[in-house]
Protein backbone atom coordinates (compact mmCIF):
# COMPACT_ATOMS: atom_id res chain seq x y z
CA UNK A 1 0.00 0.00 0.00
CA UNK A 2 1.20 3.63 -0.79
CA UNK A 3 0.58 6.04 1.70
CA UNK A 4 0.16 9.12 -0.18
CA UNK A 5 -0.47 11.38 3.30
CA UNK A 6 -0.50 11.16 6.54
CA UNK A 7 -1.26 13.67 9.16
CA UNK A 8 -1.76 14.24 12.77
CA UNK A 9 -4.96 14.93 13.57
CA UNK A 10 -5.53 15.86 17.58
CA UNK A 11 -4.30 14.31 20.95
CA UNK A 12 -6.57 13.80 23.81
CA UNK A 13 -6.89 11.99 27.33
CA UNK A 14 -10.52 11.12 26.24
CA UNK A 15 -11.69 8.74 24.31
CA UNK A 16 -14.84 11.02 24.06
CA UNK A 17 -13.05 13.62 22.25
CA UNK A 18 -11.14 11.40 19.68
CA UNK A 19 -12.15 12.33 15.66
CA UNK A 20 -15.87 11.23 15.32
CA UNK A 21 -15.55 10.26 11.95
CA UNK A 22 -16.65 6.63 11.36
CA UNK A 23 -13.16 5.51 9.37
CA UNK A 24 -10.97 2.28 10.61
CA UNK A 25 -8.65 3.01 13.31
CA UNK A 26 -5.45 0.72 14.70
CA UNK A 27 -3.42 1.29 17.58
CA UNK A 28 -0.18 0.64 18.52
CA UNK A 29 -0.17 -0.24 22.32
CA UNK A 30 3.16 -2.18 24.05
CA UNK A 31 5.79 -1.21 27.23
CA UNK A 32 7.10 2.44 27.09
CA UNK A 33 10.48 2.61 24.71
CA UNK A 34 9.26 -0.65 22.56
CA UNK A 35 9.37 1.57 19.10
CA UNK A 36 5.22 2.29 19.00
CA UNK A 37 5.94 6.01 18.17
CA UNK A 38 8.88 4.67 15.61
CA UNK A 39 6.74 2.32 13.71
CA UNK A 40 4.44 5.00 13.33
CA UNK A 41 6.93 6.86 11.54
CA UNK A 42 8.25 3.90 9.83
CA UNK A 43 5.01 2.39 8.27
CA UNK A 44 4.10 6.28 7.27
CA UNK A 45 7.79 7.14 5.55
CA UNK A 46 7.08 10.10 7.95
CA UNK A 47 10.83 10.69 10.09
CA UNK A 48 8.98 13.00 12.57
CA UNK A 49 5.18 12.65 12.39
CA UNK A 50 5.17 10.74 15.77
CA UNK A 51 7.38 12.03 18.73
CA UNK A 52 9.97 9.64 19.84
CA UNK A 53 12.90 9.42 22.30
CA UNK A 54 15.46 7.44 23.49
CA UNK A 55 14.01 7.76 27.30
CA UNK A 56 10.66 5.86 27.99
CA UNK A 57 7.26 7.90 28.91
CA UNK A 58 7.52 10.10 25.64
CA UNK A 59 3.80 9.67 24.34
CA UNK A 60 1.50 10.34 26.92
CA UNK A 61 -1.64 10.92 25.32
CA UNK A 62 -3.74 9.23 22.66
CA UNK A 63 -3.10 10.41 19.36
CA UNK A 64 -4.51 10.26 15.92
CA UNK A 65 -2.60 10.20 12.84
CA UNK A 66 -5.03 10.58 9.38
CA UNK A 67 -3.39 8.24 6.43
CA UNK A 68 -4.93 8.70 3.40
CA UNK A 69 -7.74 10.33 4.54
CA UNK A 70 -9.30 7.64 5.16
CA UNK A 71 -8.07 5.73 8.07
CA UNK A 72 -6.58 6.32 11.61
CA UNK A 73 -3.03 5.29 12.91
CA UNK A 74 -3.11 5.62 16.69
CA UNK A 75 -0.60 6.47 19.05
CA UNK A 76 -0.96 5.82 22.82
CA UNK A 77 1.36 6.13 25.43
CA UNK A 78 3.43 2.88 26.99
CA UNK A 79 2.65 0.84 30.18
CA UNK A 80 5.07 -0.41 32.69
CA UNK A 81 7.04 2.53 32.82
CA UNK A 82 7.72 3.54 36.59
CA UNK A 83 4.78 1.22 38.11
CA UNK A 84 4.63 -1.21 40.67
CA UNK A 85 2.12 -4.22 39.11
CA UNK A 86 -1.03 -3.81 40.37
CA UNK A 87 -4.59 -5.17 39.33
CA UNK A 88 -5.17 -4.65 35.53
CA UNK A 89 -7.41 -1.44 35.86
CA UNK A 90 -4.21 0.03 38.46
CA UNK A 91 -1.48 -0.62 35.54
CA UNK A 92 -3.13 0.28 32.72
CA UNK A 93 -4.17 4.12 32.41
CA UNK A 94 -7.87 4.34 32.64
CA UNK A 95 -8.04 6.02 29.48
CA UNK A 96 -5.83 3.41 28.00
CA UNK A 97 -8.84 0.54 28.94
CA UNK A 98 -11.21 3.27 27.94
CA UNK A 99 -10.09 3.51 24.64
CA UNK A 100 -9.54 -0.37 23.82
CA UNK A 101 -13.18 -1.21 25.68
CA UNK A 102 -15.21 1.45 24.06
CA UNK A 103 -13.78 3.18 20.92
CA UNK A 104 -16.07 1.89 18.24
CA UNK A 105 -13.47 3.08 15.30
CA UNK A 106 -11.15 0.29 16.55
CA UNK A 107 -10.62 -2.87 14.15
CA UNK A 108 -7.06 -3.92 15.36
CA UNK A 109 -4.90 -3.24 18.14
CA UNK A 110 -1.04 -3.70 17.53
CA UNK A 111 0.53 -5.31 20.65
CA UNK A 112 4.43 -4.44 20.56
CA UNK A 113 6.61 -6.43 22.54
CA UNK A 114 10.18 -6.49 21.78
CA UNK A 115 12.24 -9.46 20.41
CA UNK A 116 14.98 -9.86 22.23
CA UNK A 117 13.42 -10.58 25.46
CA UNK A 118 11.04 -13.26 26.82
CA UNK A 119 7.73 -12.99 27.29
CA UNK A 120 7.02 -10.09 29.83
CA UNK A 121 4.62 -10.47 32.63
CA UNK A 122 2.63 -7.02 31.99
CA UNK A 123 2.63 -7.18 27.99
CA UNK A 124 0.98 -11.13 28.48
CA UNK A 125 -1.71 -9.46 31.50
CA UNK A 126 -2.71 -6.85 28.33
CA UNK A 127 -2.92 -9.64 25.68
CA UNK A 128 -4.78 -11.53 27.92
CA UNK A 129 -6.98 -8.60 28.80
CA UNK A 130 -7.70 -7.82 25.08
CA UNK A 131 -8.66 -11.65 24.54
CA UNK A 132 -11.17 -11.28 27.44
CA UNK A 133 -12.66 -8.29 25.87
CA UNK A 134 -12.51 -9.78 22.36
CA UNK A 135 -10.35 -6.74 20.95
CA UNK A 136 -8.88 -7.77 18.00
CA UNK A 137 -4.97 -7.60 18.20
CA UNK A 138 -2.01 -9.04 16.22
CA UNK A 139 1.58 -9.33 18.13
CA UNK A 140 4.48 -6.99 16.69
CA UNK A 141 7.60 -8.10 17.60
CA UNK A 142 9.95 -4.81 17.33
CA UNK A 143 14.09 -4.11 17.17
CA UNK A 144 14.56 -6.80 14.92
CA UNK A 145 17.76 -5.66 13.94
CA UNK A 146 18.87 -6.18 17.38
CA UNK A 147 19.57 -9.83 16.64
CA UNK A 148 19.88 -12.28 14.03
CA UNK A 149 17.56 -13.81 12.09
CA UNK A 150 17.89 -16.64 14.16
CA UNK A 151 17.55 -15.68 17.19
CA UNK A 152 14.58 -13.90 15.66
CA UNK A 153 12.45 -17.19 15.39
CA UNK A 154 13.69 -18.60 18.38
CA UNK A 155 12.22 -16.19 20.14
CA UNK A 156 8.92 -16.08 18.12
CA UNK A 157 8.60 -19.40 18.95
CA UNK A 158 9.27 -19.30 22.44
CA UNK A 159 6.68 -16.39 22.43
CA UNK A 160 4.04 -19.06 20.68
CA UNK A 161 4.88 -21.40 23.47
CA UNK A 162 4.21 -18.82 25.90
CA UNK A 163 0.98 -18.47 24.88
CA UNK A 164 -0.58 -21.65 24.47
CA UNK A 165 0.81 -22.20 27.84
CA UNK A 166 -1.15 -19.22 28.61
CA UNK A 167 -4.56 -20.97 27.48
CA UNK A 168 -4.95 -19.32 23.87
CA UNK A 169 -5.15 -22.08 21.49
CA UNK A 170 -3.19 -20.75 18.96
CA UNK A 171 -0.28 -17.80 17.79
CA UNK A 172 -2.38 -14.41 17.41
CA UNK A 173 -1.15 -13.01 13.99
CA UNK A 174 2.03 -11.23 14.56
CA UNK A 175 4.74 -9.69 12.05
CA UNK A 176 8.35 -9.18 12.89
CA UNK A 177 10.36 -5.34 12.75
CA UNK A 178 13.16 -3.43 12.91
CA UNK A 179 11.69 0.28 12.30
CA UNK A 180 15.50 1.56 11.43
CA UNK A 181 15.94 -0.75 9.01
CA UNK A 182 12.30 -1.10 7.75
CA UNK A 183 11.43 -4.56 8.33
CA UNK A 184 7.90 -5.97 8.45
CA UNK A 185 6.82 -2.76 6.43
CA UNK A 186 5.29 -4.33 3.68
CA UNK A 187 3.44 -7.15 5.79
CA UNK A 188 1.93 -4.80 8.08
CA UNK A 189 0.61 -2.46 5.71
CA UNK A 190 -0.72 -4.98 3.71
CA UNK A 191 -2.43 -6.55 6.28
CA UNK A 192 -4.22 -3.79 6.99
CA UNK A 193 -5.13 -2.42 3.50
CA UNK A 194 -7.11 -6.31 3.48
CA UNK A 195 -8.50 -5.49 7.03
CA UNK A 196 -9.60 -2.12 5.45
CA UNK A 197 -11.09 -3.58 2.58
CA UNK A 198 -13.34 -5.83 4.32
P1 LIG B 1 6.81 5.66 24.70
O1 LIG B 1 6.16 6.71 23.86
O2 LIG B 1 7.69 6.23 25.74
O3 LIG B 1 5.85 4.66 25.24
O4 LIG B 1 7.84 4.82 23.74
P2 LIG B 1 7.61 4.21 22.29
O5 LIG B 1 7.13 2.81 22.43
O6 LIG B 1 6.80 5.11 21.45
O7 LIG B 1 9.11 4.12 21.74
P3 LIG B 1 9.84 5.07 20.68
O8 LIG B 1 9.30 4.86 19.33
O9 LIG B 1 9.89 6.46 21.21
O10 LIG B 1 11.31 4.41 20.67
C1 LIG B 1 12.04 4.22 21.87
C2 LIG B 1 13.52 4.05 21.51
O11 LIG B 1 13.71 2.82 20.81
C3 LIG B 1 14.07 5.14 20.62
O12 LIG B 1 15.41 5.43 21.02
C4 LIG B 1 14.07 4.50 19.23
O13 LIG B 1 15.03 5.03 18.37
C5 LIG B 1 14.36 3.06 19.56
N1 LIG B 1 13.76 2.14 18.57
C6 LIG B 1 12.47 2.04 18.22
N2 LIG B 1 12.28 1.10 17.27
C7 LIG B 1 13.51 0.59 17.01
C8 LIG B 1 13.97 -0.42 16.11
O14 LIG B 1 13.23 -1.06 15.36
N3 LIG B 1 15.31 -0.70 16.14
C9 LIG B 1 16.17 -0.04 16.96
N4 LIG B 1 17.45 -0.40 16.93
N5 LIG B 1 15.76 0.92 17.82
C10 LIG B 1 14.46 1.23 17.83
MG1 LIG C 1 5.75 6.79 21.91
Amino acid sequence: MKINTAEFIISNSDVSKCPKEPLPEYAFIGRSNVGKSSLINMLTGRNSLAKTSGKPGKTQLINHFKINENWFLVDLPGYGYARVSKSTKETFQQFITDYFENREQLVCGFVLVDIRLEAQKIDLEFINYLGEKEVPFCIIFTKADKISKGKQQQHVAAYRKKLLAEGWEEMPQHFVTSSSEGTGREEVLAFIDGVNQD
